[in-house]
């Protein structure tokens, strides 16, 4: 089997300014901001300016444009045609579209260069595009996320949030206090890092400026357990059929009463489900998998004889000790076919020699994936995994 393109996670690396991937979890994931001068020499926009905007007028991607005119701040979404975006002359507006990674290979590339973070937290590249002294003002994010400035210069100013009041009366989630604690005035290549709840305010200096935010979301226990309970409760589980019993309910006085037994049982018919740890498994493999509603898998082929295979760039494929998820579905994997198919989910690739060990059942699955456009033959034998197209 081929060496996975994954990262040493013990190796100094540039993008991270010399540190290893393994020092910077110690020391800053999720603790403390990280600026990193040339992370990326020679970086290039993923997209130009022209396929930014044309993005950002198709439906299905979430884009918003917000303005300031020096006092007032105004915000629409998108779809947001290019006759609708202000002269490039004009400043104070910037351009953000959500999930470019999902359309733009190059954007998709950048992210492979953070696969030292489990993907299961990974949520997108958003690219934003800002004239003249374009921001979308000082806030806080509930993100893990680097912001890779790519074309342009921007001054960022980080502070921590003592106070999280918001601005009234503006479209925005704009801070009210902000205090910066640090500024920065950054060129393509710097990277920054801000854990979640640092308060951050990028603003352009000079048009053209165009900011990639690769961002890390950390789900909320109310989103979480809303997904994931959404998800059992669309399971048949085993007894569900089974009816409540009351043979010796007595005649109540207190008819309007809830009776004592019936709340044990939805008590205990929630717990049976929760009990399950295979269900909760596959639950929560299917909701981290699961393709964002707009995206579209172009139908392929099987995978010929002697071919690799790459996992198609929209895919999401993870998986635990007992399942494959690729999105949105679940699969029982074990001995060799699971241990290359979570080759296949880390390294984003399986070569010809690897996918020739795959058992029959395997095999076939692989082809319905590729026929569903989830994963597609690789003429090389799957080793240019991180070369996608678009
Ligand atoms: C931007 O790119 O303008 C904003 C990114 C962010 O603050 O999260
Ligand atoms: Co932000």
């Amino acid at each position: 089997m081929r060496r996975a393109p994954t990262i040493s996670t013990d190796r100094p690396a540039e993008l991270l300014g010399g540190l290893s991937p393994s020092q910077f979890m110690r020391r800053h994931w999720q603790k403390s901001p990280l600026f990193v001068r040339q992370a990326l020499p020679n970086v290039r926009p993923p997209l130009t300016r022209a396929e930014l905007f044309a993005l950002s007028a198709r439906g299905g991607v979430e884009s918003r444009l917000v303005a300031n005119d020096g006092s007032a701040w105004t915000l629409r979404h998108g779809p947001i045609a290019r006759r609708a975006l202000p002269p490039l002359r004009q400043p104070g507006w910037t351009l953000l579209v959500q999930a470019v990674d999902l359309h733009a290979a190059a954007a998709h590339d950048l992210l492979v260069r953070f696969r030292f973070i489990p993907a299961a937290r990974l949520d997108d590249v958003m690219v934003s595009y800002a004239s003249d002294r374009g921001g979308v003002g000082p806030h806080v994010d509930s993100y893990d996320v680097f912001l890779l400035q790519v074309a342009g210069r921007r001054r960022w100013r980080i502070g921590r949030t003592k106070d999280t009041t918001l601005r009234e009366g503006v479209p925005l989630k704009i801070l009210r206090h902000f205090a910066p604690e640090q500024e920065w005035l950054v060129d393509p290549g710097d990277l920054l890092y801000l854990p979640p709840g640092w308060a951050h305010d990028g603003i352009a200096v000079g048009g053209d400026c165009m900011t990639c935010s690769v961002g890390f979301r950390a789900p909320s226990r109310g989103e979480f357990s809303r997904e994931l309970l959404g998800r059992l409760a669309d399971e048949e589980a085993p007894e569900s059929a089974a009816l409540y019993r009351d043979a010796r309910q007595p005649a109540t006085t207190t008819p309007g009463e809830v009776p004592g037994a019936l709340r044990d049982f939805a008590i205990d018919s929630i717990r049976r489900r929760l009990a399950d740890a295979d269900t909760v498994d596959r639950a929560l493999g299917e909701v981290l998998t699961e393709p964002r509603p707009t995206i579209f898998f172009d139908p392929g082929e099987a995978i010929p004889p002697g071919s690799g295979v790459v996992l198609d760039h929209r895919s999401r494929m993870m998986y635990d000790s007992r399942h494959v998820y690729i999105n949105g579905e679940s699969f029982r994997a074990a001995g060799r076919d699971a241990r290359l198919m979570h080759h296949l989910a880390n390294a984003l690739a399986l070569d010809a020699a690897a996918l020739a060990q795959l058992s029959a059942p395997a095999r076939q699955l692989l082809d319905e994936w590729a026929e569903a456009g989830w994963v597609r033959a690789a003429v090389d034998g799957g080793k240019a995994s991180a070369r996608r197209q678009r």
